[in-house]
This record gives C-alpha cells, structure tokens and sequence, in this order.
C-alpha cells in the first residue's frame, strides 16, 4: 500500500518523540512492503516562530491533502504569553481538530504487564489487568463555545453547547468500539447540574435503544468516574465522555497505565481519516534532553495503521514489539530506565517484523 502521512512534530520534545515514530513506521514499510511518504511541516510555536502562525495554510493543506496526520506536542512557556486565540494549543490543536472534522478522539488505556509496578495504584487494584477505551467528543462542548472576557475584565464566560447530532455520531462510535471489545459503554456526565449532560444521557440511552441494544451501557456522574477510575479501573470498559470531561478523565487513566509516555490517541473523522497524537504535552522541562518517552507516538502511529490506513497486522506489530521492549526494561526515565529516546524507539523498531 502507498499512503501519505503529514507530520507535524511542533515543540518541545515533539520533534524527538515523532522522529521515533517516523523510524517505526519505515520499518513497517520494509518489512510489509508498503510505501509510506512522509511530508513534514511546522506547527505550533515552532511554527509561529517561523511564519508568525501557529498554524500555517500550508499546513494544513498538507494534513488535508495527506491519509493521515502523524503530531507530536505543541506549546511552551516562550508562547504562553501570546493571545489566547494565537496560542499554539488553541491556534493549532483546536483548529486542527475543528477543520479537518476530528470529532471522535480514542484514547486506549491499558496495563502492560511489565509495568505494572509503575503504577501509581496499589498492585490489588490493577492486578486483574486495566484495558479501558476513552471515547472523547473533540469538537464540541467547552472547547468550542464561546470564550468571552467582559470589557472591564471582572468576568468571564464560557459556554458548552452540544446539539442531539454531535451527541449521537459520537455515540455511535462509542458503541462499535465496545462492540469490538466487552461490549460496555459508561456514559459520563454531570446530568444532576448541567442541562447538556441531561441532554447527551436522553440522546445516548435513546440511541442505545434503537441502534445497540447489543451493548451494556450505564451512566455515571464525572466525579464518581474520577474515583472509580482509582478504585476499580479494571470495572471500565468504554468510558464515553464530552470533551473537556474526557481530557480530564484521560489524563487520570495514563496514571493507571504507570506513565502519560505510554498513551496514545486517534483523532478520527466519520469517513476513517485521522490525526494520531500522544496524549501529553510538549514536556518543555526535558525537551532536548533525549529523556523523552516515545511510546505513547510509537502506539500512536499503530493506532493510525489501524484505523486510517486498515493495517491491522502491522499495527499488531508494533503493539507486540512495544509490549517487548517494556519486557525487556529498556525503559525512558519516566518507566525507572535510563534508556534515552532514540535507543526505545530503534529497539522497538527492531523488534517489528513482517508477517
Ligand atoms: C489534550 C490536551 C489538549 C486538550 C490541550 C493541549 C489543548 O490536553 O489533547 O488532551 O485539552 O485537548
Ligand atoms: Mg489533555
């Protein structure tokens, strides 16, 4: 297969950990004979820096005109102080996000068996093994309504609209991944105090009713899915969540994993095309120090094997490779290694074979 993959490394170690992930998908392609192209641009502050833009158009042409956009992080303290709409994680992420239609972000968190000892949790919670699916709504919700300061700068306001559309497609991808899974989808929400979670929990049980009545699905208020998440992770199987709830959630499921290094995301759009980015930040504290944990980029790009490009031995691959090298305690500082960045990211490429 031939593909087009943009990619956007941006700051901070984002450069370091998707060089990683770039070394992995050419050895993917030798091995399985595919073609891969890589066409990389500037975004973020890097980006700004450069053209005055976070987000360049020509930057986002080529993540229009690619199968599938590869990013690393974007933002950094040198560009906090720009205005709020300039700023790379609002110019560039949420733009991004917005234009090229990414309304559904994946967000799997799993326990590695070797890593279990990473884990913040105690070893009787997570001893049965963790393998949970944040399904997050990207374009909507907080993110995307208005953000207002009042003239005389005393108040503020932002707004979280979501129509019974935007609930439903988000639903909907819900629950063909639990489908492919357990088959359990937790509805999380604060329906007790908010009208648009009364809102997405009438639209999601409705949906349930006509379209999967195959799949168990229950309802949870935020603040419990926060603590469950602690006491019994392993209970988690979809976890489907409006925007910003599942940023936070999905931050608080990496820990179960023993790292934020270790998770990846999927940024999809209805018809399979996607952005594929770890769920941490640009780490500007160890940037250029070679510490960085490329995993959660390495898993990223298996991610976008699978669902953008239908690759799925191959992603299975380098999922295998990655549970390898965890094995052999080759591990970033993050997991208790010493291993630097690029000697993960060539171990893992290493270990991917052909079938
Ligand atoms: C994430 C990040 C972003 C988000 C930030 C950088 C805007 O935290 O992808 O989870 O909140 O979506
Ligand atoms: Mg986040």
């Amino acid at each position: 297969m031939k593909a087009k993959i943009a990619v956007i490394a941006g700051d901070g170690i984002g450069p370091e950990i998707v060089a990683q992930a770039v070394e992995v998908l050419k050895k993917v392609a030798a091995e399985f004979g595919h073609g891969f192209t890589f066409d990389e641009r500037p975004v973020g502050g890097a980006a700004y820096d450069a053209t005055g833009d976070c987000l360049p158009a020509e930057t986002l042409d080529a993540c229009r005109r690619a199968d599938a956009v590869l990013l690393g992080a974007v933002g950094g303290p040198k560009w906090d102080s720009l205005p709020a709409a300039q700023r790379p994680e609002r110019r560039a992420l949420l733009t991004l996000r917005r234009e090229l239609g990414l309304f559904a972000n994946l967000r799997p968190a799993r326990t590695w068996p070797t890593l279990r000892g990473s884990s913040p949790l105690k070893d009787e919670i997570v001893a049965e093994g963790v393998d949970l699916l944040v399904v997050r709504e990207l374009t909507g919700g907080l993110y995307f309504g208005e953000h207002v300061r009042a003239a005389d700068g005393q108040s503020a306001l932002d707004t979280m609209p979501y129509s019974v559309a935007e609930i439903e497609r988000i639903a909907r991808v819900a629950f063909a991944a639990a489908r492919k899974r357990r088959g359990r989808v937790t509805c999380v929400d604060k329906a007790n105090v908010l009208e648009t979670s009364r809102l997405w929990r009438e639209t999601v049980q409705r949906l349930q009713g006509t379209e999967a009545s195959d799949i168990a699905l229950d309802f949870m208020y935020v603040d419990n899915a926060a603590m469950q998440l602690v006491r019994s992770p392993s209970h988690f199987d979809v976890l489907l969540a409006e925007n910003m709830f599942g940023d936070i959630l999905s931050d608080e499921a990496s820990q179960i994993t023993g790292s934020i290094g270790m998770l990846p995301s999927a940024s999809l759009r209805e018809d399979g095309f996607g952005l594929y980015e770890p769920i941490h930040g640009s780490a500007p504290d160890i940037a250029g120090r070679g510490v960085a944990n490329p995993l959660a980029t390495i898993l990223s790009a298996a991610l976008l094997l699978r669902h953008s490009l239908g690759l799925e031995a191959e992603s299975a691959a380098i999922e295998r490779a990655t549970g390898e090298v965890l094995a052999s305690g080759e591990l970033t500082p993050d997991l208790g290694g010493s291993a630097t960045t690029s000697q993960v990211g060539a171990a893992v490429a290493k270990k991917v074979y052909g079938g």
